[in-house]
């Protein structure tokens, strides 16, 4: 069965099921500081799961386009992705783990024909913080899941919470046998051998984690997750997500081109072309800070493997083309920005060419220093920096240096990529500990001001300055817009006087709900257009500002105080950013 017809009879079982489709949401978080890009379909819908109603009711259903970027590194191998959809239903406060589980049996052996043999599942052991999860082992043995086959896991298995602080609860997830044979006498789903691979994450969210300690939510909620490249795999019967529709074509089209063919590198090359297309595709653009640097060494990493594999860069835009064509069916919305894609990654491609030959020059004079000194070793240190400076490989470091009749010892610099890794880990990790939904009146009155200085901009700047990102916390407001020159000095007073005069105003913040065609023809602002379910919320200003928005926000203008711009930056290329906090007056 196709990814594209796995997808649609997800969706059209969860219908029939009482669940409303929702469109997916941008890859890149629209207003949510927490995180880089969006890790998993319950999180746009954290506000709904604390308790705000969800304008489409309390069943939903949806296909999330998603990228999680610990495990950049393992690509390359058969089974990791960054870039994956997931397929996802989600009852806000309706039916729990019973009807969950019957609806889950019955999509995974009626609609997908797996036979139920092949199915195992995990369910939550019991600890200090909430009780063995019976219930839904029960609810599985009703649906024909044999005692046997089901299996009880502490929180490090059957757990789920996205970062430190949120919604979570114990979950149940369901494994499909291979027919691999065990590969040890205690071989169970757990185990990461290949023979089980699991398919999806049923999450029983009653709880929210918060400095470490759990609370009930005041609705039960069901959040679940099923990854649609990894379910393609199995039901076409191949080893690797690389063999399904999803890749092939750009992997064949890869092996043809390449002159020194490796499989690894192929892969790699094929799975950040794709994740670059749909993170550039939601308007990400390569920066050297948060998301920008994470497209930006997708881009890189593609590049120096398509080195590696002796393939012409200028086969590029071709190979976007054809990755773009594959993707067709299920992401329509790539062909209208097939342009700006082709563009944004060839420039960054370029670009980082560029940076190789710097780094080239570098290394020469490293290696003449050394020379002079008699040395014949290019220490760590020397490998590590020139990454981290130029931003060139150490495998190209090695290369050259062993060319040079040099030595170099690449796992003293693997030690010190560990080191800083675990750095930017732990500062990915602290960006969750925001909190998904962190809302208070502080955040709410950003909210409101990054209206007004959406529609100030536009006053100042010009009718194209449109809103490009944007990252509110207690603190401070960040603002990304496109612009093609630093703001002058007059430009940024003239920006902070309109919005000042707006709030001075004490312009009324208005909510309607309206059919999304309405909203546009009523000249309404939004980022993502495709994204929004057919009706949606529109606040306005006064007649200063007109947005589709989530809200929430003040009631007032008056509310927000004094406006003020603290900096203003390049944020990448065309975009610039500015960043606004809001005083007390
Ligand atoms: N949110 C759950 C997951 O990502 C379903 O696995």
């Amino acid at each position: 069965m196709k990814a594209i017809d796995i997808r649609n009879k997800y969706l059209k079982f969860f219908e029939k099921n009482g669940h409303k489709i929702i469109p997916s949401a941008p890859l890149i978080p629209e207003n949510d500081p927490s995180v880089l890009f969006t890790t998993a379909g319950m999180q746009p819908l954290v506000p709904y799961l604390l308790g705000q109603k969800h304008p489409e009711g309390k069943r939903l259903t949806d296909y999330q386009k998603c990228l999680r970027t610990n495990d950049i590194d393992e690509v390359g191998d058969n089974r990791h992705l960054t870039y994956f959809e997931m397929l996802g239903n989600w009852s806000l406060g309706d039916y729990f783990k019973q009807e969950s589980i019957k609806m889950s049996y019955e999509f995974l052996t009626k609609e997908l024909g797996i036979p139920s043999e092949k199915i195992s599942v995990t369910c939550f052991k019991g600890d200090e913080d909430c009780p063995k999860d019976v219930e839904t082992a029960e609810a599985w043995e009703k649906s024909g899941i044999p005692k046997e086959r089901i299996y009880f896991y502490g929180k490090e298995d059957n757990w789920w919470i996205a970062g430190e602080e949120g919604p979570c609860g114990p979950d149940t997830e369901m494994f499909y046998d291979t027919g691999k044979p065990k590969c040890s006498e205690d071989c169970q789903p757990s185990c990461d051998c290949g023979k089980y691979v699991e398919i999806w994450n049923n999450v029983f969210m009653e709880y929210y984690k918060k400095d470490g300690k759990y609370t009930k939510l005041e609705q039960k909620n069901v959040d679940t997750g099923l990854g649609l490249e990894r379910m393609a795999m199995l039901l076409q019967n191949k080893e690797t997500p690389f063999d399904t529709e999803i890749f092939k074509p750009v992997m064949d089209k890869l092996k043809e081109l390449a002159k020194n063919d490796d499989i690894s590198s192929r892969r790699i090359v094929a799975e950040h072309l794709r994740a670059s297309i749909m993170i550039v595709s939601d308007g990400g653009r390569p920066s050297n800070i948060d998301r920008g640097y994470i497209l930006r060494r997708l881009i890189r990493r593609m590049t120096r493997h398509l080195n590696k594999l002796e393939i012409d860069l200028n086969k590029l835009p071709e190979l976007i083309d054809l990755n773009i064509d594959t993707l067709e069916k299920l992401y329509p919305e790539l062909q209208k920005n097939r342009e700006v894609i082709k563009e944004v990654i060839v420039t960054e491609k370029d670009k980082f060419m560029k940076t190789l030959n710097n780094g080239e020059r570098e290394f020469n004079k490293v290696i003449t220093r050394l020379k002079e000194k008699n040395i014949n070793k290019v220490d760590s240190k020397t490998i590590f920096n020139l990454y981290e400076t130029y931003g060139f490989p150490p495998e190209v470091t090695k290369d050259l240096a062993i060319e040079n009749g040099f030595e170099v010892n690449l796992d003293e610099v693997d030690k010190l990529f560990k080191e800083h890794q675990e750095k930017s880990r732990m500062g990915s990790e602290h960006k969750f500990k925001g909190g998904l939904a962190e809302q208070n009146e502080k955040t709410i009155a950003y909210h409101t001001a990054t209206h007004l200085l959406n529609a100030a901009l536009k006053e100042v700047i010009g009718k194209d300055s449109h809103q490009r990102g944007s990252n509110i916390t207690s603190e401070r407001m960040r603002f990304d817009f496109n612009c093609d020159h630093k703001l002058t000095d007059e430009e940024k007073k003239k920006i902070e006087d309109l919005v000042n005069k707006w709030i001075d105003e004490d312009l009324d913040v208005k909510v309607e709900k309206m059919k999304k065609e309405d909203a546009i023809k009523s000249g309404a602002e939004c980022m993502f257009i495709e994204k929004y379910p057919d009706e949606v919320t529109v606040y306005t200003i006064g007649d200063v500002s007109k947005e589709l928005c989530g809200g929430p926000h003040v009631k007032h203008t008056k509310e927000l105080g004094h406006f003020k711009i603290v900096k203003e930056e390049a944020s990448s290329q065309g975009v610039r950013r500015i960043k606004a906090i809001l005083e007390e007056k």
